[in-house]
């Protein structure tokens, strides 16, 4: 029996290169619907997004991380928020914020396309919202860039399952 899910968790990579295919707009819409089927704190889908393709875009958003090539590189960007006027719980909300960007990483990696989530950015993230022209109303969790990778050689390593567990009773 293939455990897609399964697969597609222990396979996927930060993907940080890409080819200069254009990502199309139905998967960027997948992957987009992949994360808003996230589960959240009494379902209040309290997520936001920004699809980007346009090179001006781009490229403003460029200079506000450190992981300029990174961005320049990507064909697609995903900029993921929060709408502070659908939040019910810090906390819970910030955690359906990241199961939300990890179902789109596993949509990227199911759909052939390469994503990586970058965080970095949140240190600009006032300047990400004048860019995209937002209010601080929507608060940046992160942007994902998204393409078709230029290779697969990733390599990532998890320490021992054991030094995770505290207890068993
Ligand atoms: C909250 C968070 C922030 C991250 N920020 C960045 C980032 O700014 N730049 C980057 O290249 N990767 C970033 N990553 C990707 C991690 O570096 C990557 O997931 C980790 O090294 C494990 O590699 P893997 O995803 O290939 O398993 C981030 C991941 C998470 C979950």
């Amino acid at each position: 029996m293939s455990y897609p899910v399964l697969e597609a968790i222990y396979s996927r990579r930060s993907i940080r290169e890409y080819t200069e295919e254009k990502v199309s707009s139905a998967d960027l819409e997948e992957i987009v619907k992949a994360g808003i089927w996230a589960p959240s704190g009494k379902n209040n889908q309290p997520w936001r997004f920004v699809i980007i393709q346009e090179d001006s875009i781009r490229e403003k958003l460029s200079l506000t991380t450190v992981y300029t090539h990174i961005i320049l590189g990507a064909p697609a960007l995903i900029a993921v928020y929060l709408d502070t006027n659908a939040m019910y719980d810090e906390v819970k909300d910030h955690q359906a914020a990241g199961s939300c960007l990890q179902n789109m990483l596993l949509a990227a990696e199911a759909l052939g396309l390469g994503a990586v989530w970058i965080g970095q950015i949140l240190k600009n993230k006032n300047e990400v919202n004048t860019i995209l022209g937002l209010s601080s109303d929507f608060d940046l969790m992160a942007v994902m860039a998204i393409g078709h990778p230029a290779h697969r050689n990733q390599k990532s390593n998890r320490k021992d399952l054991d030094d995770f567990i505290l207890k068993k009773f």
